[in-house]
């Protein structure tokens, strides 16, 4: 097994009614000024903004409104929160949403403390900064995980790139599965994909373990419970099941032993770059496609995940034939769950040119069955067009 090191300082609170239960007691342990950042606006349709002002209010908190983090949130938006934390004293900051929120939190958290420009910092000098501006989340959506770590994906426009950084982990999550709720149909089955590619991402990089046993378990529970979710969208216990998934594997915990890259984060990375994508869907696009380019240089791994995920019979096959209906399980999977499995069929913007332009910046995966060169990674896109 690979050495490691494992740390997740993260308190998650999780279960209905959660905002009420535990927000009073966290909030006794910030200072007075909270920011409330939030996104495009479904926190004041479903009336959660009003709850939390008013538990922030009787808290005797002084709030300040951040609203309009956008999906794909950029670095002009961290810029803006940075200088908004220090201009107004900003003591602690709340964020209400789903990962493009909490992205953009955890690096306006590092940013408002950083000496420099953050994006030069962490690039160019390699340091990040950890211990940001406190923060906390209130989870609005399941999918990215981002609650549980330091990581962020930050579209810098000006620099044509979407990249990750990493910031300041949450200080605590309050996971109350009731707000899943009012999460439009596709935009819960894209994180619920989402999670299922933060699962198989790990599984397919080198080495094999005890985190592979844990990944199955949950890859095999994500399938389960997001079939039945499709036939029952307003289950609870069903909903309260993916959010627990989603969270999991973004500790890192099934990384422990292992060794190696993501590839279709960062082909969706630099798609999203050029076109704002939205991130789970078009993974749901990406994945099939790139794994009918590697299953047959571990065979064995994705028969085993075939068997394990899929309850696949293995009976009388090879590994070679398993390992294909296995990616064909998966795709119909997707098919499933109402996602897309073209470009053009999810709508994006994208042609032949941009493909490329995808292909030749993304960045190259090391540690998965087979590196792939930029022709082989534009003519798996190109496959999905
Ligand atoms: O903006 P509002 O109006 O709040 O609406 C959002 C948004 O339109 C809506 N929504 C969220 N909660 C809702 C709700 N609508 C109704 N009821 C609710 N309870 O959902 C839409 C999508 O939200 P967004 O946060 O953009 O989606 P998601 O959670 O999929 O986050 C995507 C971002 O996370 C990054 C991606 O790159 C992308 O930028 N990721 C972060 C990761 C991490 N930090 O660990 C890992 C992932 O791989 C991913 O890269
Ligand atoms: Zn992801």
């Amino acid at each position: 097994m690979n050495g490691f090191m494992y740390y997740c300082p993260v308190r998650v609170h999780f279960g209905e009614n959660g905002v009420e239960r535990v927000l009073p007691m966290e909030l006794q342990q910030v200072g007075a000024t909270v920011m409330l950042a939030y996104g495009g606006g479904s926190v004041k349709r479903t009336g959660l903004y009003d709850k939390l002002v008013g538990i922030l209010e009787q808290a005797g908190k002084r709030v300040v409104d951040f609203g309009g983090i956008t999906s794909n949130p950029t670095y002009e938006m961290v810029l803006r929160g940075a200088e908004t934390v220090k201009d107004e004293n900003v003591d602690f900051i709340l964020a209400v949403g789903g990962g493009s929120v909490m992205d953009c939190v955890k690096i306006i958290s590092s940013a408002s403390k950083a000496p420099k420009d953050y994006w030069e910092m962490f690039f160019n000098d390699h340091k990040a900064i950890t211990d940001g501006t406190p923060w906390g989340a209130v989870v609005t959506l399941s999918g990215t995980g981002s609650e549980m770590n330091g990581g962020a994906g930050i579209t810098n426009a000006a620099k044509g790139t979407k990249a990750t950084l990493f910031g300041t982990h949450a200080r605590f999550a309050i996971s109350d599965p009731t707000y899943l709720l009012t999460v439009p149909q596709k935009q819960l089955a894209s994180g619920i994909f989402d999670n299922l590619s933060h699962c198989m991402e790990t599984y397919f990089q080198d080495g094999d373990c005890v985190s592979d046993a844990m990944n199955e378990a949950v890859m095999h529970d994500i399938v389960r419970n997001a079939r039945a979710w499709r036939k029952d969208p307003q289950n609870l216990e069903l909903l309260s099941n993916l959010l627990w998934d989603s969270a999991l594997p973004q500790s890192f915990l099934f990384g422990c032993g292992k060794r190696g890259g993501f590839q279709c984060h960062p082909i969706e990375a630099q798609l999203c770059a050029y076109t704002n994508s939205n991130h789970g869907m078009a993974l749901a696009v990406i994945h099939p496609s790139y794994y009918r380019h590697i299953m047959k240089d571990a065979p064995e791994k994705f028969a085993r995940f075939g068997q394990k995920v899929f309850d696949l019979d293995p009976a009388g096959k090879t590994a070679e034939a398993l390992a294909e209906e296995a990616v064909e399980a998966l795709a119909s999977f997707i098919r499933d769950l109402g996602l897309d499995s073209t470009f053009t069929a999810l709508g994006l913007n994208v042609d032949e040119e941009i493909l490329h332009q995808v292909a030749e910046s993304c960045a190259i995966a090391d540690g998965v069955p087979r590196r792939l060169d930029r022709a082989e990674i534009y003519a798996l896109l190109r496959e999905v067009l």
